[in-house]
């Protein structure tokens, strides 16, 4: 099985010094832990910073999104290749930028395939609305945005799909670990039907959604789930330092080490 993961997710938090400062502060508190790789995906404009602090140790920078051409007339977008060099992962189609910036599934799409080219790590996001479970559609609805997302993707290699129920985002209302293993399940049996069952199982699924100390062991021991995307707690460093050592601790069951 992959080793887990666990991405944070810092939003449109922190100034470039409070950037600079959590990175450093992470570096120290998680020096010591292995069998977890982590990744810290601050604002554009830290991710200079923080790749410094963390220069020479284990931790990996992301960013928060990317466009998916590497120039142009584009204002106020940061291509693939300004990124690179800067952090090895990028986060695409979180619910926020498909809610608030209108993006697509189409062009979550290429966005990923465009991030699998240039060599960056996309931590692929898809999950249903409220209305969307009330409904009993989540299923469908995953399913549909994760196929397209993943439209014309030969090799995944490098890829990492997070499965973030809309309604578990900030809210403190995490789904159960049932419901986010029977989504990271379903996600895995489609990345089997495209890409085949090895590069499925050699796939990272996170769960991602109010992730806290408290509930990270019940996440993180699901057979299908590889770690956690991530958000309010990985803005705190004792917090994201909890959630990193625990995960480090469990034991997935069901899926041979
Ligand atoms: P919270 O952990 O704050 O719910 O955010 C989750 C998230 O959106 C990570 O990408």
């Amino acid at each position: 099985m992959p080793t887990p993961l666990i991405a944070g997710n810092w939003k449109m938090n922190t100034t470039i010094q409070e950037a600079a400062q959590l990175a450093g502060h992470l570096r120290g508190s998680l020096g010591g832990v292995s069998g977890v790789e982590v990744v810290l995906c601050p604002p554009y404009v830290s991710l200079s910073e923080v790749a410094m602090a963390l220069q020479g140790s284990a931790i990996k920078v992301g960013a928060q999104n990317m466009h998916y051409e590497d120039k142009g007339a584009f204002t106020g977008e940061v291509s693939p290749q300004m990124l690179l060099g800067l952090c090895q992962y990028v986060i695409l189609g979180h619910s926020e930028r498909r809610r608030d910036f209108a993006e697509t599934d189409a062009i979550v799409n290429r966005k990923v395939r465009k991030a699998l080219a240039s060599g960056l790590h996309p931590i692929l996001c898809v999950g249903e609305l409220l209305a969307d479970r009330q409904a009993g559609r989540e299923e469908a609805v995953v399913s549909a945005s994760l196929r397209a997302s993943l439209e014309d993707v030969a090799v995944p290699r490098s890829l990492v799909v997070a499965y973030e129920p809309v309604w578990a985002i900030g809210t403190g209302l995490a789904a159960t670990s049932a419901q986010a293993q029977a989504m990271c399940a379903l996600i895995r049996r489609l990345l089997a039907q495209q890409f085949g069952a090895e590069e499925a199982r050699a796939t990272r699924v996170l769960y991602g959604g109010s992730v806290t100390p408290a509930n990270i062991k019940e996440f993180a021991s699901q057979p299908d789930i590889d770690g956690g995307l991530v958000g309010g707690a990985s803005l705190n460093a004792q917090q994201f330092t909890e959630i990193v050592r625990t995960t480090a601790s469990a034991r997935p069951q069901g899926r041979p080490a």
